[in-house]
């Protein structure tokens, strides 16, 4: 759907050694090791399939961050309908958590919707994903309403978290 740029960072792997990565739009080639990341942290994960009908998507894109050897570190998937954008997922890979990665994912969508003019970015989390949600509203995202049972395995409450976006906001 959009070109973004891609975008250089890099986190501090546990140890010690930082691993550099880029942010690029997903392709063919990151697919299988997506799915392997949904699986690894959704009771229904996003299959191949989904994914590449979500690559062929006009309204939708997904970022990944990889390394240079290829090896994705996580990814983030949006939808823009008009002047909003749904958030549908974002995940990162386990043992590069809590060192920035899900938020510079985040961010790219933020720095988006503040270029197009979107009204605001919104998504639904699990009620009991704290990590998740401290992350949403560390970027200034509000809890606006609650879907009940909306998820299964385990069925569970949704948060519906959204971020609005005003000509005077600071820009990222
Ligand atoms: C949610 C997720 C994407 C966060 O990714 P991440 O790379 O670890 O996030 P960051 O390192 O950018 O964290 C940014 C902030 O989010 C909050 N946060 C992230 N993980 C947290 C945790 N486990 N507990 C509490 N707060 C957490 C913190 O405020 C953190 O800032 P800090 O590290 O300076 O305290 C990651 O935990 C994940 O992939 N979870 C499984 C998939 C998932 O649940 N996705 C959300 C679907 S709605």
């Amino acid at each position: 759907m959009t070109n973004f740029t891609p975008v250089m960072g890099s986190v501090p792997a546990k140890p010690a050694k930082p691993v550099s990565y880029r942010l690029v739009p997903m392709n063919r080639e990151l697919i299988a090791q997506i799915a392997d990341i949904e699986r690894a942290c959704f009771s229904v994960p996003w299959t191949q399939e989904m994914l590449l009908e979500e690559l062929e998507s006009l309204n939708s894109t997904c970022i990944v961050a990889v390394t240079q050897e290829n090896e994705v570190l996580g990814y983030a998937s949006l939808t823009v309908v008009l002047d909003e954008g749904y958030i549908n997922n974002i995940a990162v890979k386990r043992q590069y958590r809590r060192m920035g990665l899900g938020g510079e994912l985040l961010k790219v969508f933020i720095r988006f919707a503040q270029a197009n003019g979107l009204a605001f970015l919104t998504l639904e989390v699990r009620d009991t994903n704290l990590a998740a949600r401290s992350l949403y509203s560390g970027f200034g995202f509000q809890e606006v309403g609650r879907r009940k049972n909306y998820y299964d395995k385990p069925t569970e409450d949704a948060i519906l978290m959204t971020k609005f976006f005003h000509q005077e906001e600071e820009k990222l």
